[in-house]
């Protein structure tokens, strides 16, 4: 199956961000951990070093900062109760907007001569960080996206639909990355740190992520009518639609703890516990039934601004790089202008994410061996 560099950053438009950006994509999912990661802060500062003056931190795939930005002030006034100074590492990708995000950080922030950040440009499927840095890890709706995009064989099968061995090649692809990623962090983890990761997965019920009514579907759909109308060729459709996130199940984020894998092994990252769930988005409009003229835009606009962040490139990336940039902006956008119609046609559907979070614990005392 082909494959292609995945660049999965988001893109902030003008209805995404007066939609509030990041909480209209993913509705802040990160607050559904947030007391796991308060708790695992707690024991981590009650076991640490009490002479080791410095707590680190790192927000995983931060895209603008701006969901991260209340717990970071939290863990900051915990910090701050033990006397010691705290260094918060966002990462991302290399093309992510930092300059959105610094703006961001600089004001909201609960800054101090105590307080020191950083961003770091570079995939989470490298080592962001330097070994054994940093005392807790958070990752939340990131770590779905894949290291690469499998383009998609045909217009009737996407990758995960088609026939035994690009399945195969996908479930590879999603069995290593996320292992390469448990690895990054537990080198990065300090003995006794912790990493938390919220990730768009498959609940142990059997539940998926619906972001617009009839999913997936629609917004594939959206595409081949697209490719019926003759905007778009054939090639461009199938790169459009390539494969660059899985949904995996609880026993697929659970699989490279109890492998026996030997680099898991060396970093001594221990499972901790799993938890799957559905996450509602909210908006005033999504609760309300027959819903008028208005209102109808309102939740299309919603809708839309939820979707265009993470799609947006994927769409763009996927058109071909002979056109100018004017006429794939302009054809992205009939994309979502296409898209908005159909959710305002289609308006029964409150979005929901469906999550799976896993905690994991780097050993206290461990034989470190050399990678
Ligand atoms: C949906 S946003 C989530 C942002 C934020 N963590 C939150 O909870 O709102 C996903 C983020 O993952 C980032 N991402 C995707 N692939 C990545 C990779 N290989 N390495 C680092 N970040 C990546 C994207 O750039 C984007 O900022």
């Amino acid at each position: 199956m082909e494959t292609m560099e995945n660049s999965n950053s988001v893109v902030f438009d003008k209805l995404a961000l007066e939609h509030g950006g990041m909480l209209a994509t993913n509705g802040h999912a990160l607050y559904q951990s947030r007391d796991v990661i308060m708790d695992c802060l707690d024991k981590m500062l009650r076991c640490s070093n009490t002479l080791r003056p410095l707590i680190t931190v790192a927000d995983i795939g931060t895209a603008d900062g701006s969901t991260s930005l209340v717990l970071c002030n939290e863990i900051i006034e915990k910090v701050r109760k033990y006397h010691k100074q705290i260094m918060i590492h966002y990462t991302d990708l290399p093309d992510n907007d930092f300059n959105r995000m610094f703006s961001i950080i600089q004001e909201g922030l609960r800054r101090g001569p105590d307080v020191f950040s950083a961003a770091i440009g570079r995939s989470m499927f490298k080592q962001c960080l330097p070994d054994q840095s940093t005392d807790l890890i958070f990752s939340s709706v990131a770590a779905m996206n894949l290291s690469k995009r499998l383009r998609r064989p045909n217009i009737n099968q996407s990758p995960d639909q088609s026939n035994e061995n690009e399945v195969k090649a996908l479930k590879t692809l999603a069995a290593l990355d996320w292992k390469t990623f448990l690895v990054m962090r537990g080198r990065e983890l300090r003995p006794g740190g912790y990493l938390v990761v919220l990730n768009i997965g498959t609940t142990k019920y059997g539940e998926t992520t619906v972001n617009i009514h009839g999913g997936k579907a629609t917004l594939d759909q959206i595409l081949k009518t697209m490719l019926a109308d003759g905007l778009i060729t054939m090639n461009e459709f199938l790169d459009c639609s390539s494969c660059s996130l899985v949904e995996r199940t609880e026993t697929e984020h659970i699989a490279p703890f109890k492998e026996n894998d030997k680099d898991l092994e060396e970093t001594g990252l221990e499972l901790v516990s799993i938890r799957s769930f559905v996450h509602q988005l909210k908006h005033p409009t999504f609760y309300v039934s027959n819903k008028d003229e208005a209102t109808k835009k309102l939740y299309a606009d919603r809708i839309v601004a939820g979707i265009k962040p993470w799609l947006y490139n994927s769409i763009y990336r996927g058109l071909s790089s002979e056109r100018s940039t004017s006429e794939r902006e302009i054809l992205v956008e009939k994309y979502f202008a296409n898209l908005w119609d159909f959710a305002y046609k289609n308006n029964d559907q409150i979005p929901h994410l469906a999550l799976v979070e896993i905690v994991a614990k780097r050993r206290q005392r461990q034989s470190l061996k050399t990678k």
